[in-house]
């Protein structure tokens, strides 16, 4: 038996390919810096979804689609009641999506990559008093997001931090939620369930539920002298650093260098405060050395997570919210992997040996 399935291999995939050794991320074929280069989160969603739905269609095409898609949508906020607003953000998302119909089908799937964009932003506003505001179908889905949650027309490159941040999560080989997506989508059940299962995989700290944790990290230390005894303290508590370390890179997680690209144009634009970048830099270099002097036999590194922390505090995002976002783009490699196990998978099932007592022979 091997403990939380190290190197289990239990899925064959042409959707995304994560090579540990060489700090690698392939999705369908192309790069990830390829992609952020290029590519928008309409067309990642494109590039997974091909052919695994019954409807073919372009990026422009999904990206109309969508914005009807988040209209329709919104009428299901009114549903947020007094105990659903009084959940974590990405706990009452979840207890919203889990009153849409399940499915197979491509509107589903339409549906599923819709929903989070809208509820998210919904949910942040009432918790914080404020008033929903209706989808711009005009807008792509990063814009959008960032329209929904602040009432204002982001700036070009807030947008685009966005749409990198939604295009560079949007699917990482099997990791856990994406397992349990694929799991629940083995037994047939639609791909509402699987997205639902998904998310409740994510929300665990070390998944996806990290970036917040970091933000504390960083409000924790306050400044770059402080770094390196904050951490040497809490790894003397035996404490984990949120934002390092992963269970397939063996070195920088290359999602890391992606998003702290998609920060600098922020910065060099005053919108990110540069004091913040620096002392995220600082932090980072200060807990590789110290992690290098007290886990020599294993390589960690940084990991998406952390960057994602910086990202998402520049957008306006709360810190509670950060698991939620993270869900929004993840997604479409959700949908994708149940879709690609519907099709071509058998029922997950594997087995377990028993290790408990024996009944009493008489
Ligand atoms: N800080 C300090 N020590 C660490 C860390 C860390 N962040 N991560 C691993 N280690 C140590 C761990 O204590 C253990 O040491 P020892 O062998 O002396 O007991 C060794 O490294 C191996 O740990 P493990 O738990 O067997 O490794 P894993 O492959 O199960 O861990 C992980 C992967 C992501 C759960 C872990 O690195 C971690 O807890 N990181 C912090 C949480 C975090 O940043 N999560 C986001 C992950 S990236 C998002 C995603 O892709 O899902």
């Amino acid at each position: 038996m091997k403990n939380g399935l190290e190197d289990v291999i239990a899925a064959e995939t042409q959707l995304s390919d994560v090579d540990g050794e060489a700090g690698r991320l392939v999705i369908r074929g192309v790069s990830l810096d390829q992609l952020v280069a290029t590519g928008t989160y309409e067309s990642v969603a494109k590039l997974l979804l091909d052919g695994l739905t019954e409807r073919q269609f372009d990026a422009g095409e999904l990206k109309a689609w969508l914005g009807e898609a988040r209209e329709r949508l919104f009428a299901h906020v009114a549903a947020a009641d007094a105990v659903l607003l009084a959940l974590p953000p990405v706990d009452a998302m979840r207890a919203l999506i889990a009153r849409l119909p399940d499915g197979d089908d491509f509107d589903t799937a339409l549906r599923l990559l819709a929903a989070p964009a809208v509820f998210l932003p919904a949910i942040l506003r009432l918790q914080a008093g404020n008033t929903p505001i209706k989808p711009d179908t005009s807008l792509s889905q990063a814009a959008d997001i960032l329209h929904m949650l602040t009432g204002h027309r982001p700036s070009n490159e807030q947008t685009a931090a966005l749409d990198t941040y939604l295009v560079t999560i949007s699917d990482h080989g099997l990791n856990a939620s994406t397992f349990a997506s694929r799991v629940i989508a083995s037994t047939g059940a639609g791909l509402t369930s699987s997205v639902l299962a998904a998310i409740s995989a994510l929300k665990g700290p070390l998944h996806g539920g990290a970036p917040g944790p970091v933000l504390d990290m960083f409000d924790a230390i306050g400044n770059k002298a402080n770094a390196e005894p904050w951490i040497g303290e809490a790894l003397d508590r035996g404490e984990r650093l949120m934002g390092f370390g992963h269970r397939i890179y063996r070195v920088r997680d290359p999602r890391a260098d992606a998003l702290k690209g998609a920060l600098r144009p922020l910065v060099q634009t005053g919108q990110v405060d540069p004091g913040r970048m620096s002392l995220a830099e600082g932090i980072e270099a200060a807990a590789l050395t110290i992690l290098r002097e007290r886990k020599p036999g294993r390589p960690l590194d940084v990991n998406v997570e952390f960057y994602t922390a910086l990202l998402l505090d520049a957008l306006g995002f709360p810190r509670a919210a950060f698991t939620g976002v993270f869900a929004i783009g993840r997604t479409v490699g959700w949908i994708a992997h149940a879709r690609e196990q519907a099709l071509n998978g058998r029922l997950i099932r594997p087995r377990s040996i028993y290790v408990g007592p024996l009944p009493k022979v008489a």
